[in-house]
């Protein structure tokens, strides 16, 4: 009896010190109280957010917890996912990308128009603006882009008119954009006279065609350019 009590007291005593030790394992790997994923990807599995923050704890630099919780936050809410919606439908009828496609988008804020092209399944979407806005866009200047010669297939951007300098923003879109690639700009909706000083900033391209099109819930006019 008195053997008994004692094997039982000595797997109660392995049992707490292995409890103790996982204890502390857990408080060194600080894993974050919130370990759920966002709850947008259980509803809309098709959509790729991150995965989880108790993801390989280690791995992750303390600064970037704050980073996905404020994105998952904000990929979650109603605007964005209303604004994501609408450039899906605005890419998907360009008809003009393929998964394999290389894409470029400049000046892409927060970077709606990355997400919505990778959720459509491109493989290849990179978006840049003077403000990062990570994991979706990196900092670069729209009017010196840190890429090579014609290294991406189609270039799009919603925001040429807030430029700068237009003549080097395009300049360094067709730059980029390979020789018989796209160039997607879309403007608050234009006359055809804004249409063609537009058309007029490519000086290596020819004009596809310009259309009147709703994006974000704004009339805006969509203009496609092929360089040469
Ligand atoms: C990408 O491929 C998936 C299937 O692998 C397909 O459903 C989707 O329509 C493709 N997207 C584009 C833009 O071609
Ligand atoms: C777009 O709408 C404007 C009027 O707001 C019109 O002047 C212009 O011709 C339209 N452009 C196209 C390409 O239909
Ligand atoms: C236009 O494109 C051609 C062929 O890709 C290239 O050789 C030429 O330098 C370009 N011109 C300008 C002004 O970018």
């Amino acid at each position: 009896m008195e053997t008994h009590i004692q094997n039982l007291l000595n797997k109660l005593s392995i049992a707490s010190t292995s409890i103790a030790t996982i204890t502390l394992i857990l408080l060194l790997l600080q894993i974050p109280q919130t370990c759920i994923p966002p709850n947008i990807s259980t509803t809309k599995p098709h959509l790729k957010f991150p995965s989880s923050t108790c993801d390989s704890p280690l791995l992750h630099h303390h600064r970037h917890l704050p980073l996905s919780k404020k994105n998952s936050r904000l990929w979650s809410s109603n605007s964005w996912q209303k604004q994501l919606l609408s450039y899906t439908h605005f890419f998907t009828h360009l008809k003009l990308l393929h998964n394999h496609s290389r894409v470029l988008c400049v000046s892409a804020g927060a970077g709606h128009e990355v997400m919505a092209l990778k959720n459509m399944g491109l493989e290849d979407v990179t978006g840049v603006d003077l403000v990062d806005s990570l994991p979706l866009v990196r900092k670069a200047d729209p009017h010196n882009l840190p890429f090579f010669d014609g290294v991406f297939d189609f270039i799009f951007t919603g925001h040429l008119s807030e430029a700068l300098y237009p003549i080097r923003f395009v300049a360094e879109m067709e730059r980029t954009v390979r020789s018989g690639g796209v160039c997607v700009v879309v403007v608050a909706e234009c006359g055809d006279q804004q249409v063609l000083e537009i058309v007029g900033l490519f000086r290596n391209s020819s004009f596809v065609g310009a259309m009147n099109v709703t994006l974000i819930g704004m009339p805006m006019t969509r203009i496609i350019m092929r360089t040469r």
